[in-house]
């Protein structure tokens, strides 16, 4: 497939059906984003992928509830994966404090972008979450307390009805400057 077409059809996936996701694919995507580049090459991400069903429950309940439900949806994924901060190399650390750019929040957006292209490749269907209940999906996952967990990307077969949808975007005229703000 074409880069840009592959682009054109990677969208948030709301929907799943319950067939569950082959190992092989998982790992590619898994591949796709370890391979993403980082601030210094410090990689400051761990993969956590939760399948086990129970477990993987407990962590798609805890992704909405009563007031703010738009997560509703991820108890049909049959996969998580819980991308969790790592502490970057000293020289990223130096030189994220003295320029204020966070670069390992930079770098798992980018990992995780990876991750979703290719599971769009594997025609796998994938939804970036970054609304969750922090603190109780750690005690799940027995992830440290002084860990942050930067996104979850919630992986699973759209139905079969779910159709590709046109990107609703800023032109590029809105997003684009040449050589001056
Ligand atoms: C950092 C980040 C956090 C997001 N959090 C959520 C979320 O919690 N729930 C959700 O349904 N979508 C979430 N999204 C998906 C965006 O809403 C979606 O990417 C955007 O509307 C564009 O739509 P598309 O992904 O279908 O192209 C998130 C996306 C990003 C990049």
């Amino acid at each position: 497939m074409k880069f840009l077409d592959l682009i054109k059809i990677r969208q948030s996936v709301r929907r799943y059906s319950s067939e569950s996701v082959r190992k092989d694919k998982l790992e590619r995507c898994l591949e796709a984003a370890r391979l993403a580049p980082s601030a210094s090459n410090s990689q400051p991400w761990t993969f956590l992928v939760v399948e086990d069903p129970a477990i993987k429950d407990k962590v798609a309940h805890l992704t909405f509830d009563k007031i703010v439900s738009f997560n509703k949806f991820v108890i049909e994924a049959p996969v998580l994966v819980v991308i969790i901060i790592e502490k970057p190399k000293l020289i990223t650390r130096v030189g994220g404090f003295i320029k204020k750019i966070e670069y390992p929040k930079i770098d798992i957006g980018i990992a995780a972008a990876h991750f979703c292209l290719q599971a769009a490749e594997e025609g796998l269907g994938t939804c970036m979450l970054g609304w969750f209940s922090e603190k109780p999906i750690k005690q799940i996952l027995k992830i440290p307390p002084t860990k942050k967990i930067g996104l979850i990307i919630s992986v699973g077969y759209a139905p079969e009805d779910y159709r590709i949808r046109e990107k609703s975007r800023k032109s590029l005229d809105q997003v684009v400057r040449y050589n001056a703000y």
